[in-house]
């Protein structure tokens, strides 16, 4: 194994908040029963959902890197040289390398629940970028309150970065929740990059969350197969199917398991009956025009400073800044 580059730190959060067993417990008790989405992103999960970014169907990963292509520039230039870059899920980091080459930022800071393809990740970019301070935090970011500011550049300016529209993995009232805890992190004088996904057609948005290959389905179903990996469940994986719903209203793509069968599952000690037709409810993905996704994030306490958009407009990344006052860090240095 290579050794740690020298420009890596490793950090973890204090509190994890929830644990697995507390969700799926929650979850599963629930009258119509739910999955949170964050855990997905086991081993398997994470490699699983870089695949969906392969498929033919998920357009979302493509559309976005060409849109930061086309754009580095006009982002650069709006960016300040020189900042503290934060991402919270980090992930594997392709579009990441794209911007810290040409914005230049002075340290970046990696935020992810998965252990593994954290340090996989900011190890990469450690090494790829030997002038970069690389911070990687093992943490649940829509936990963690606060930022290690004592292992940071104090004067710098801070970027947060939302690629892949994950915000999109939020409702919009968490939305609100997560873009007011960015702001503490950023502070006034702060900005917030972030990749969001369009409306568009239901067969579109459907068939992106139930590829032809199946790879979707897999990622869907592998949550069951972690539970009984971790939790020592017993779900068996052919009694389910995967189910990808577009809500027109509601303006989200909903993500299920549904059983196939009447049966009962045993899991962590409890005994669950499923009926047939009935879902476990996993993953919503909400899809915002650029007129509602700029209105959410003013009533979050945001201006929305620039849209970058592809010319089908089937996604966007906004450039948002803080407006004074907001997340209580309205005085002092930079931040
Ligand atoms: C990570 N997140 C933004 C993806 C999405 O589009 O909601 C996760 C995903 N689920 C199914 N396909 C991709």
């Amino acid at each position: 194994m290579d050794a740690a580059p020298a420009n890596l730190a490793i950090a973890a959060a204090e509190s994890f908040g929830t644990s697995l067993r507390d969700d799926v417990l929650a979850g599963l008790g629930a009258p119509r029963r739910t999955l949170p989405a964050k855990w997905f992103y086991d081993e398997q999960g994470s490699e699983l959902f870089e695949a969906i970014c392969d498929t033919p169907e998920y357009y979302v990963t493509r559309t976005e890197l060409a849109i930061l292509r086309a754009n580095l520039d006009a982002m650069a230039a709006a960016l300040p040289g020189g900042a503290v870059l934060i991402e919270p899920g980090s992930g594997a980091g392709t579009k990441t390398r794209l911007l810290i080459d040409a914005c230049r930022p002075s340290a970046y800071v990696a935020i992810d629940i998965s252990r593994s393809m954290l340090e996989t990740g900011a190890a990469g970019t450690a090494r790829l970028f030997p002038w970069l301070q690389v911070l990687a935090i093992h943490a649940d970011y829509t936990r963690l309150d606060a930022l290690p500011d004592d292992r940071l550049p104090s004067a710098a300016p801070r970027v947060l970065y939302f690629p892949g529209s994950t915000i999109g993995n939020f409702t919009p009232e968490e939305t609100r929740a997560f873009l007011a805890r960015a702001a503490r992190w950023i502070g006034p004088q702060g900005s917030v990059l972030i990749g969001v996904d369009t409306r568009k057609e239901a067969r579109v948005l459907e068939a992106a969350y139930d590829d032809s290959r199946g790879v979707t389905a897999r990622f869907n179903l592998n949550l069951l197969a972690r539970l009984n990996a971790e939790l020592g469940c017993a779900f068996d994986l052919s009694r389910f199917r995967h189910r990808a719903l577009y809500d027109p209203v509601a303006g989200r793509v909903e993500m299920h398991l549904e059983s196939l069968v009447d049966q009962q599952v045993e899991v962590a000690g409890v005994l669950h009956d499923f009926s047939r037709g009935e879902t476990i409810h996993t993953e919503n993905s909400y899809k915002y025009t650029p007129d509602a996704f700029r209105a959410l994030a003013a009533s979050s306490g945001y201006d929305c400073r620039s849209t970058w958009m592809d010319a089908q407009g089937a996604f966007a990344i906004y450039l948002l800044a803080p407006r004074p006052g907001i997340g209580g860090a309205s005085t002092g240095g930079s931040r």
